[in-house]
């Protein structure tokens, strides 16, 4: 068997179409939805996301300001500028790139955004809004291979989900968002004993560690859906994801491929949750 790729390029371009013809119904009625990303440092992965993250909302139609400030920035400072920005009427949505310097209190910042303009969904209140089912901002990783699901038209529905990985941005959210479209659910984790016996019982493995070959052909059960969160450099400096590509798309029914998989659907849902928080504060 050889897996149908779920192309997060081609779906992240249907997307976006939508989010630019929302937001120009926004604009219309006098409303630019607006996103400020604030990065603090020099870490070149993080300069290279943010930069993406502006230009995606300049293409459709969305208003962005990126800060950036050197790694010298004081939490006081930034928590400030954060301040700022929560009253700040032409923006809805906040998005401070992580990792943050060691000096500041990554946690501390998040919980500083106000909540209706956490568009990361990383905040305590959107957080628990997700574990109890109640309108909130999704993260937007995890929200993105919901979307990468919802368009192969998968019923999770008693079906066997493995997530390897227990992150705050990606293992713990899509694991409750899993949960909430009724799929039995196993977190595995750096401590999990004996990872391929869970993952050749998963209907559906999201693999979000952060290490390239974490899953394996012989780790996965025929015709399973296996999507890949990670994004690494191989020996050969080539971009990778966690799951050895070439092996496991002769056995899985589909699989989402690195680049072109997961990244692109990531800022698409972030443009989405922008969006979401400018339609909010107009309803208001
Ligand atoms: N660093 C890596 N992924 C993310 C993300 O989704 N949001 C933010 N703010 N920082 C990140």
């Amino acid at each position: 068997m050889t897996a149908q790729l779920i192309d997060g390029t081609t779906l992240s371009k249907q997307l976006r179409a939508e989010v630019a013809q929302r937001a120009s119904t926004l604009r219309a009625r006098g409303i630019t939805p607006g996103l400020a990303v604030i990065q603090v440092g020099e870490n070149p992965a993080s300069q290279v996301y943010v930069r993406s993250k502006v230009k995606a909302c300049e293409d459709n139609g969305l208003h962005s300001v990126l800060e950036h400030y050197p790694v010298t920035l004081s939490e006081a400072e930034l928590l400030a500028r954060i301040d700022a920005l929560n009253k700040d009427p032409a923006i809805h949505g906040i998005l401070v790139q992580l990792p943050l310097p060691p000096h500041i209190n990554a946690q501390e910042v998040i919980q500083a955004i106000s909540p209706a303009k956490d568009v990361d969904g990383f905040h305590v209140t959107n957080a628990g809004a997700l574990m109890v089912g109640q309108p909130g901002f999704w993260p937007c990783t995890p929200y993105g291979c919901m979307k990468m699901l919802e368009s192969i038209g998968y019923n999770l529905r008693g079906k066997h989900a493995v997530v390897i990985g227990r992150s705050n941005i990606v293992g713990k959210p899509m694991a409750l968002m899993l949960l909430q479209k009724n799929a039995t659910v196993t977190i595995c984790h750096s401590a999990t004993q004996d990872l391929k016996a869970m993952t050749l019982q998963a209907d559906v493995i999201i693999a979000a560690v952060g290490k390239q070959k974490v899953l394996t052909a012989d780790m996965v059960k025929p015709g399973a859906v296996v999507i890949d969160v990670g994004m690494n450099r191989n020996d050969e400096g080539k971009l990778c994801g966690d799951v050895d590509f070439d092996g496991v798309r002769q056995v899985a029914g589909y699989i989402t491929p690195v680049p072109g998989g997961v990244g692109p659907m990531t800022i698409t849902m972030l443009l989405f949750n922008t969006l979401e928080a400018a339609e909010r504060s107009s309803a208001c």
